[in-house]
């Protein structure tokens, strides 16, 4: 060994908190959650002073009639709602930030390119000893975020992950644009997800699925060279959300059911053994379509698009925590949740909690 070689025991980068491997051929347990939104709420009136829409038209086609959105002037954005997503996730635990040994957040508004927002919430919560990396799969990134945990503790690599579900799609939205401005709200959600002994407890079935081919169905460009050959220019603001509602809307029915069957058909499964189907909260009419089509009662679905709008990354989340505030989804049972966004992505991940 060279006079200049830093032995391992040495080097400053290991620490003594670091732990040793974990154990493989472990279950997951979520073992806490949490949720923050931004205090200022706007409902579908506010929104029809300043545009030309209406209540009755966004609850007819939506069901949403109020939504969140950020003031900078509280500091409200990606970064700190999930920092306090995730603090309440902890406590929910009764852990401390120390512990975790990664953070994983899907997000598509995070503030910069570089770091990773979920490196700017390790720092504010401090979690001294998580890798962290965010995941750009948009509403799909916290279905995604928690099939990657669930394999990452199950293979050992990890003890406690964090997984967030964040975007502030406010800061992405063109007022001018009617079509898109009115559906979507900001919202964080995270969940603690930590190995048991219990190898039943985790994900039993799960799938990620993307279309590159149909990105120009929902995106956000940067600059002219990012839209598609056939966008009207004239109407494009950059770094604001482009979406073709109609191509999105089927394309979603199309896949909802069909996602879910298969899931459960992985698992050998029905429909009606699932205790709860946490789903993105795309839009009510679409959650109630393929709700009937599965035959599963209304009770078994959970929507919340009526108090907080499209919330991307964070509706799965933030649907789970009020689930588990009002003493559902209980250790034990079987609970699938369901997403699809830009990309377009589609994912599903099933649990025995
Ligand atoms: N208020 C009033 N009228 C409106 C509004 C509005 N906010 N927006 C559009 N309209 C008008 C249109 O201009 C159009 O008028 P016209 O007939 O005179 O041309 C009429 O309403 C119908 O417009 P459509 O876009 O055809 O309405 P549609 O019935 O398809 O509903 C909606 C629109 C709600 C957006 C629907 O297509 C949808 O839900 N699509 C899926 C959207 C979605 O889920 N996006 C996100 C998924 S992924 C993710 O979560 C990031």
């Amino acid at each position: 060994m060279s006079a200049q070689s830093v032995s391992p025991q040495s080097s400053p980068l290991v620490r003594p908190d670091v732990r040793p491997a974990a154990p493989v051929n472990v279950g997951v347990r979520i073992a806490g959650t949490g949720h923050a939104v931004p205090v200022r709420v706007v409902t579908n009136h506010d929104l029809a002073k300043i545009m030309d829409t209406s209540d009755e038209w966004i609850v007819q086609r939506t069901g949403i009639r109020e939504r969140r959105v950020c003031d900078p002037a509280l500091d409200e954005r990606t970064s700190t709602l999930s920092a306090e997503a995730l603090r309440r996730a902890l406590a929910d635990a009764k852990m401390d930030a120390k512990d975790l040994d990664l953070i994983v957040m899907g997000t598509v508004t995070g503030e910069m390119l570089c770091p990773s927002t979920s490196c700017v919430v390790a720092g504010l919560i401090g979690a001294s000893n998580a890798g962290a990396y965010d995941i750009s799969a948009a509403c799909c990134g916290f279905v995604y975020g928690m099939n990657q945990a669930n394999a990452l503790i199950r293979s050992g690599q990890a003890r406690a992950v964090g997984v967030i579900g964040c975007d502030c799609l406010s800061t992405a939205i063109d007022p001018n644009n009617r079509a898109v401005s009115v559906l979507f709200g900001d919202a964080a959600g995270a969940a603690v997800l930590k190995a048991t002994d219990d190898t039943s407890r985790g994900v039993i079935a799960s799938s990620m699925h993307a279309d590159g081919n149909r990105w120009q169905d929902l995106y956000i460009p940067r600059c002219e060279r990012d839209c598609p050959a056939d966008a009207d220019l004239a109407t494009i603001k950059f770094g604001t959300l482009q979406m073709h509602g109609r191509e999105v809307y089927k394309f979603a029915v199309g896949t909802f059911t069909p996602l879910i069957e298969q899931t459960l058909e992985r698992a050998g499964l029905k429909p009606e053994d699932i205790a709860m189907y946490v789903c993105h909260q795309s839009n009510a009419r679409m959650l109630e379509s393929a709700r009937e089509r599965l035959g599963v009662p209304p009770e078994k679905l959970y929507i919340n698009i009526d108090r907080f709008g499209n919330c991307s990354a964070g509706s799965v989340p933030v649907a789970l925590d009020e689930l588990r505030k009002m003493g559902k989804c209980r250790e034990g049972e079987l609970v699938m949740f369901v997403a699809f966004g830009g990309g377009m992505t589609w994912a599903s991940s099933l649990w025995r909690l």
